[in-house]
């Protein structure tokens, strides 16, 4: 058996949520991070037989049976996760319905998944069946994300719109748009019903007055969406109660899609 504190879905799970706690996106236990994990890979740092404990997971997810999945533990500090990663995240294999995890490995202390491993799991699910190269769904409180969602009107095509025309690479990153949900409680099967039906069909879901989720093939992808949106709502919070002189116009925007070869999503550009 290889180190695992060496492989590298690990190594890059520290990195990210060090990245994250830096960039001030999650506070105390703010955020969290599922990875779907490739089981001929894990095999070589784990006995894939020894199973630790089972949690119930609370509903049922049987697109995702036998998957195993990297996540970071409820209550548990990005700040803290390179330090004591055994203690902050876990590896899980669901079992036959989803409705039971099996611990494979970490939360040493007694500990389990994050409290919004629904919303994990179901985006996942619902993301899979139009990207099979999914692996990614990362969650996170962006300062200018969740301030520009107490001053915009929360109407997702509104939302995109003005994100899109704060800098170029907006639509660049996200033709698909940015899904928005009113706000809801949190860590419930609800929202993450509600999370992984917008995520059919676009790759970021901002949660009114709460945060984030962006999804991705990898931690960097999932990472770049989430910052490149942070960065556009960053830039309107900076100008939105200024006298606007001009901004990035609709044929401006179908431009760069013309140049980059992007499909916008359908009905956002007037
Ligand atoms: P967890 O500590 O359970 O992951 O919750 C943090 C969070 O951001 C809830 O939305
Ligand atoms: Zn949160």
């Amino acid at each position: 058996m290889r180190e695992i504190l060496n492989a590298p879905f690990l190594v890059e799970m520290m990195r990210t949520t060090a990245n994250m706690y830096r960039l001030g996106w999650d506070e105390r236990n703010g955020g969290n991070i599922s990875l779907l994990l490739d089981e001929a890979e894990l095999g070589e740092y784990l006995d894939l037989d020894h199973v630790l404990r089972e949690i119930p997971t609370g509903f049922q997810a049987p697109a995702l049976a036998g998957r195993c999945f990297l996540v970071t533990g409820t209550g548990k500090y990005f700040k803290n996760v390179q330090y004591d990663p055994e203690n902050s995240l876990g590896i899980l294999r669901l079992k036959e319905d989803g409705a039971t995890a099996q611990l494979l490995w970490g939360f040493s202390d007694g500990g389990t998944f994050t409290s919004e491993l629904p919303t994990h799991l179901m985006s996942h699910a619902a993301r899979l069946e139009v990207d099979p190269r999914q692996r990614v769904v990362l969650h996170c409180h962006p300062l200018n994300l969740v301030a520009m969602t107490f001053v915009h009107d929360l109407d997702q095509r509104a939302f995109t719109r003005t994100l899109w025309q704060m800098c170029t690479e907006c639509i660049m990153f996200f033709p698909d748009g940015v899904g928005v949900l009113p706000w809801m409680v949190c860590g419930t099967n609800e929202i993450g019903r509600a999370t992984a039906e917008k995520m059919r069909d676009t790759r970021l879901v901002v949660w009114a007055h709460h945060g984030i989720y962006g999804v991705g093939a990898s931690l960097d992808e999932a990472f770049g969406l989430v910052e490149t949106a942070e960065k556009g709502a960053q830039i309107y919070m900076k100008i939105a109660h200024l006298p606007w002189k001009q901004f990035i116009t609709d044929g401006q925007l179908r431009q760069v899609a013309a140049r980059f070869g992007l499909t916008p999503r359908a009905g956002y550009l007037d």
